[in-house]
């Protein structure tokens, strides 16, 4: 009896701890709970570094280290759950994962690609063959979600290609990541999206989640109507970028009000879309030094472009972050972040979920069920569990 309870109980930690993120219409579970999404981009370029040579900020190195626990620190404090990595192919990146997990901050992590000819053989099998070498080497509990890619929609190529090879990246994904596959997604630039998905929507096999990154004003206009229009409710929507930065062109000075205010505006648009939407990620955690000029990642610069995505008209490259930073005293020393005001509505407004507590009960079940085979698996792995202490009690 004894020894039939300690496997149950053991079981069922192994089986919480990895039978964990699935799809069900528009929401997102965990542990079988609807799961909004809260949290930041992340790409960790600390300042005097650049991306180019940078050594990996997600490393278990003393530099790493400094880096990743004081922002799954941050993230843990200020009430975020998700940070989204961008390019995690090279260092073993287990102490992060652990850390995070631990934590309780989710991850989507990303195999870096650059638009290709999705439909050449050739470019097609040697992506497979690096996308199974990441899903393999990567595989963690800390992670939520599968990214393949940035904003591969502005490729030259139509969007046909990507929905097609998007098939075969969740395979990998369903052969791999066993036995409680994770979700797979890739994120659209805002270009032609709701024409992209009315057309290709009956393609989307291979995307459990649809990632939009949206610049467009302090409101996402139509968006959320546009994408319900198609996909009515079948699929999780996230919005994995968006935001303004917090320079005011116009005065040439910081302005910390005017970026909340805008910044808060678009995450309560989320939020009150909360029936299409299952979350966003800020863009991003921090300034980055190196967006400039990379021959200067030292000094903190005001480049940019006109764009209407900021408050200002302009999008300045090195203001973007929820926290500033400034170099640390210490030489070789992670950067001193502080947080910009928005953080201290974003710690109010991500304290509480939007989803009602009994949410589940009023989701009419999915038709044709694409990613909750895993959770179902696990549920009745548990039953037969359950059965086989039973006979060992008698
Ligand atoms: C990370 O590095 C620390 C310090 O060297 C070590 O104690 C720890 O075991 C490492 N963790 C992993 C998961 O490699
Ligand atoms: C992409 O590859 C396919 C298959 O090899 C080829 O037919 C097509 O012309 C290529 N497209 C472009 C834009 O190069
Ligand atoms: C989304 O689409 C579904 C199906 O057409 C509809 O029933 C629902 O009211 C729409 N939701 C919103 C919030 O517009
Ligand atoms: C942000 O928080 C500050 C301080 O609590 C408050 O005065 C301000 O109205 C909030 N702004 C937004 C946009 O919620």
């Amino acid at each position: 009896m004894r020894v039939g309870v300690t496997l149950l109980v053991v079981l069922l930690l192994v089986c919480s701890s990895l039978c964990v993120v699935t799809t069900r219409n528009q929401y997102i579970l965990v542990d079988g709970q609807p799961f909004f999404m809260t949290g930041a981009t992340y790409s960790i370029i600390p300042t005097g570094k650049i991306p180019d040579s940078a050594p990996d900020s997600a490393a278990n190195t003393t530099y790493g280290r400094g880096i990743w626990m004081r922002d799954i620190n941050n993230m843990k404090a200020i009430g975020g759950n998700t940070l989204r990595v961008y390019s995690m192919e090279s260092a073993d990146h287990t102490a992060f994962y652990d850390y995070a997990y631990a934590n309780g901050i989710k991850l989507i992590v990303s195999m870096w690609v650059t638009y290709q000819n999705f439909s050449d053989p050739t470019i097609r099998s040697n992506l497979l063959s690096s996308w199974t070498a990441f899903v393999k080497k990567e595989r963690h509990p800390a992670i939520l979600m599968w990214c393949f890619g940035n904003e591969l929609n502005i490729g030259g190529n139509g969007d046909g290609p990507l929905f097609n090879i998007m098939k075969d990246v969740r395979n990998v994904v369903q052969t791999y990541d066993t036995p409680n596959p994770r979700p797979v997604t890739t994120t659209f630039a805002d270009r032609d999206l709701s024409s992209t998905i009315s057309t290709f929507y009956s393609q989307s096999s291979g995307f459990d989640v649809f990632s939009f990154q949206i610049y467009r004003g302090n409101t996402f206009y139509n968006l959320f109507k546009d994408f319900n229009a198609t996909v009515k409710l079948q699929k999780p929507l996230l919005i994995t970028e968006f935001g303004c930065d917090a320079f005011d062109n116009n005065n040439n000075r910081e302005d910390q009000t005017q970026h909340a205010n805008w910044n808060m505006k678009l995450w309560n648009e989320i939020y009150s879309n909360s029936a299409i939407c299952a979350g966003g990620l800020s863009f991003n955690y921090a300034d980055e030094w190196w967006r400039c000029d990379k021959t200067r990642p030292s000094v903190h610069k005001n480049c940019g472009n006109t764009a209407s995505a900021s408050f200002d008209n302009y999008w300045n490259e090195e203001w973007s972050g929820l926290y500033s930073v400034a170099p640390n005293p210490t030489s070789g020393g992670p950067d001193i972040l502080t947080p910009r005001s928005i953080v201290t509505n974003l710690t109010k407004l991500w304290s509480n979920s939007p989803y009602p507590k009994d949410i589940l009960t009023t989701i009419p079940p999915k038709p044709t069920p694409t990613s909750s085979s895993s959770y179902i698996t696990c549920n009745s792995m548990l039953l037969v569990m359950l059965m086989i202490v039973w006979f060992m009690a008698m």
